[in-house]
């Protein structure tokens, strides 16, 4: 799938505004301000001719006086909020004291804002443009989630089929023990990409509804890192990257270790995506012993890499949802896996970072505390 930045234009543009006002001086004052602000601006001067130029073309914000004979702005809000689609971003105007309950009544049919009278130009200008900001961030945010969910399905399909043909060949008698051992280790691989892209999707969505929860418990390192080297071993040889571990005499860790190792797989998985061919990725372990002051100890992933590197202004986005560097988008994914894992790392009160790599690549330290007494430090 070709995605494109659609970032840039949620900030700088101006927006497409309709102002609703039955006072002919107000609605000459904020279509000056809004028009001088680089928005292009529609007025209407009571409700009905509003819903009217709402249906003729739909603008990105509407700016709406509450007390209008006839429809009043409540009533305007509420048919606007009654047709299928989401809609613009509404900014009532109220005159707070005269219309107390207008406020409520607002909030309740989904007003997006307020603005009380008398107007401050310098605040309604900004407000105009914040909303504006918010809306187009939602709208971009909804687009991607839909074209994520679009390229998991496709994701997806591609495997089902092949288990489908597979199928097939396991029917035919004549087959060596050898090829059946390899057409089943070929249905684990698969089974295993479509349950990482499946738990994938399970944990954004859960991060997303703000309901991701982690159970820690003891366990044992490499509970989570030997899964994970079973997974990328066979990749990492197919891709000639060498794939090297680090990791501590002390085997205990405190974690919800099935989660955590999701937060490592993603971060393993940028690495042997990013590497090219005779590289280097190399996962180190170590525990941090508690600081001197009040620091507790930490345990510490660092997956290392020979790839290109994140250069210093992407390093901060990449961990937004749906955001991929300027590497990322020629590489394919959807831009969840950082989002996920720091996720993953931050319910466990800890968090994920990106530096440079002594390798030459990026760095990714994936840190959280270990709670299972004192430690020694790096092994
Ligand atoms: N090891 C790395 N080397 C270089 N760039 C990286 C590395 N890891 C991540 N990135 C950059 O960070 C971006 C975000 O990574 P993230 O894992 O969130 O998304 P993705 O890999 O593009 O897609 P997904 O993980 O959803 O399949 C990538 O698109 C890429 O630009
Ligand atoms: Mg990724």
């Amino acid at each position: 799938m070709i995605k494109t930045d659609r970032t840039h234009c949620v900030r700088d543009a101006g927006g497409d505004v309709l102002v609703v006002d039955d006072f002919p001086d107000a609605l000459a004052l904020y279509e000056a301000l809004l028009t001088e602000d680089g928005h292009r601006v529609r007025t209407a001067s009571n409700g009905l001719d509003a819903l009217q130029q709402v249906e003729q073309s739909e603008p990105e914000v509407v700016l709406l006086d509450v007390s209008m004979p006839g429809l009043d702005g409540v009533e305007v809000l509420r048919r606007l909020r009654a047709r299928s689609h989401g809609g613009p971003a509404v900014m009532m105007i109220t005159a707070a004291r005269r219309e107390p309950d207008a406020i409520e009544a607002g909030l309740r049919e989904g007003a997006d804002a307020y603005l009380t009278k008398p107007i401050d130009a310098r605040e309604l200008v900004a407000r105009v443009r914040a909303a504006l900001v918010k809306l187009r961030l939602e709208r971009l945010l909804d687009t991607q989630r839909r074209d994520h969910i679009a390229m998991l399905v496709h994701d997806l399909r591609h495997p089902l089929s092949s288990l489908a043909l597979i199928a097939e060949v396991l029917e035919s008698e004549d087959m060596t023990p050898e090829t059946r051992s390899a057409v089943i280790e070929q249905i684990r691989g698969m089974v295993s990409e479509m349950t990482r892209l499946i738990d994938g999707m399970l944990v954004a969505t859960r991060l997303e509804a703000g309901i991701f929860t982690v159970e820690p418990r003891l366990g044992s390192l490499s509970d989570i890192i030997e899964p994970t080297l079973r997974m990328f071993t066979p990749v990492a040889a197919r891709r000639q990257v060498d794939l090297r571990v680090e990791r501590p005499a002390d085997d205990r860790v405190r974690a919800d270790s099935p989660k955590l190792r999701q937060a490592l797989d993603n971060i393993v998985a940028n690495a042997l995506k990013f590497t090219p061919k005779g590289g280097c990725v190399r996962l180190r372990v170590w525990h941090e012993p508690p600081g001197l002051t009040e620091l507790p100890g930490q345990l510490i992933f660092e997956i290392a890499d020979t790839g290109p590197g994140i250069p210093a202004g992407e390093r901060t986005t990449i961990f937004d949802r749906y955001r991929q560097g300027s590497k990322g988008r020629a590489a394919g994914g959807a831009g969840l896996g950082l989002a996920i894992a720091r996720g993953i790392a931050k319910a466990h009160g800890g968090d994920v970072s990106v530096g440079s790599s002594d390798l030459g690549g990026a760095a990714f330290r994936l840190t959280i505390p270990s709670s299972t007494g004192p430690r020694q430090a790096r092994a």
